[in-house]
């Protein structure tokens, strides 16, 4: 796809939904990346069942997109609290949708090093509950939510999608099977669909509270509460972060996608890489420009396991298949991010 293409393509994508609204499925829509499909779907005025059991969602995010939508709009959400892990549940959410986008599992690699049986329930009985269901309703599209974990121990930078190496923790397993049975499904259902390997999204709504927080949300609680920041390591380690603006735009290309183009994986991703010392710099700096100062240097701690070394993603497939184009990277989704945050926890 050229430039000027790509540059169009997700504009067209939302005028064609906007013209046509279509009936979604969205699980895991009470979490971060969730209740921001949430807003993004319900602001293009689409229908949407939203599935989740609160595991590690919030009601409070669902009624902050209530309040950030029309009337008009929240009318078109229906929730459905229940689990993925039963198939009756999946059934019933799947039934009349169009669009099916999975965002439900149980994130966090040390979660799946603490209790790796609950992280294999919902990641892959969910998931294969989610694929039978939406096979058996004939939805047009399935899009669920990979990660840049399946990358595992493969040392080559940028990542992409065809060479990976061994997963590094029980997370990575589940969802390097997800794409597994998503394969198997093509070939042996013609049930096609598209899994986002997700690179450290991070966004307003993402939790900093508990022990599996992410380390955006962490270090920004830390910041605004005057607490110590902790690094993990020595602060060379390095992520492709990126704001969740980018995912939306993915989630939505990837639902809309033509055949050619599904039955794949693709890096989601700003496709830029920050060192975590970097990244403490960013928040410091995102935060100033809120009227918060934080004056202390971040304490080093051991390396923690599981966690790999480098990511960065090529984003080349998404970008030639998909029309994706990454209209966010660091520095600027954290300028979006930090009034959110400072609103909440200040
Ligand atoms: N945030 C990231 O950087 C990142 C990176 C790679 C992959 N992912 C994947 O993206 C998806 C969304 O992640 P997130 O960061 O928004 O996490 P999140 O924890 O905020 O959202 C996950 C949602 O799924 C729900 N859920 C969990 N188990 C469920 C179950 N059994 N039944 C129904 N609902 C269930 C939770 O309650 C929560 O609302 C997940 O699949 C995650 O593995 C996220």
């Amino acid at each position: 796809m050229s430039g000027a293409a790509c540059a169009t393509a997700y504009a067209r994508v939302q005028a064609e939904l906007r013209d046509r609204p279509r009936h979604w499925l969205l699980t895991g829509c009470a979490g971060f990346i969730g209740s921001n499909l949430l807003e993004a779907l319900l602001r293009l005025d689409q229908q949407v069942v939203g599935l989740d059991n609160f595991a590690t969602g919030f009601r409070h995010n669902l009624d902050e997109v209530r309040g950030l939508v029309t009337p008009a709009q929240w009318a078109r959400f229906r929730f459905i609290e229940g689990d993925v892990c039963r198939l009756d549940t999946c059934q019933r959410a799947c039934d009349g949708a169009e669009h099916v986008l999975h965002q439900a599992a149980l994130g966090s690699v040390p979660r799946s090093l603490a209790d790796p049986i609950a992280t294999n329930r919902a990641n892959i009985d969910g998931f294969l509950n989610m694929l039978v269901a939406a096979r058996d309703a004939g939805v047009a599209s399935f899009t669920y939510a990979a990660s840049s974990s399946t990358y595992g121990d493969h040392p080559a930078l940028p990542k992409v999608e065809d060479r990976i190496g061994k997963p590094l923790s029980p997370y990575a397993v589940t969802k390097y099977v997800n794409e597994l049975y998503a394969d198997v499904f093509a070939g042996s259902y013609g049930f096609q669909s598209i899994g986002l390997r997700y690179f450290n999204v991070f966004g307003r709504r993402q939790t900093p509270a508990g022990a599996y927080a992410a380390v955006i949300p962490k270090w920004t609680a830390a910041m605004i509460r005057g607490e110590d920041v902790v690094i993990n390591g020595d602060g060379e380690t390095s992520r492709d972060f990126t704001f969740v603006e980018n995912a939306i735009q993915a989630n939505l290309l990837a639902a809309t996608a033509t055949d050619g183009a599904r039955t794949r994986v693709y890096n989601m991703a700003a496709g830029d890489r920050n060192t975590l010392r970097q990244l403490f710099d960013a928040i410091r700096g995102a935060l100033r420009r809120c009227g918060v100062e934080y004056a202390r240097e971040p304490v080093y701690r051991d390396f923690r396991p599981g966690d790999v070394r480098h990511s960065l993603a090529d984003v080349s497939l998404a970008r030639e298949l998909l029309g994706y184009v990454p209209t966010h990277r660091l520095a600027q989704g954290l300028a979006e991010a930090m009034p959110w945050y400072v609103r909440h926890l200040g």
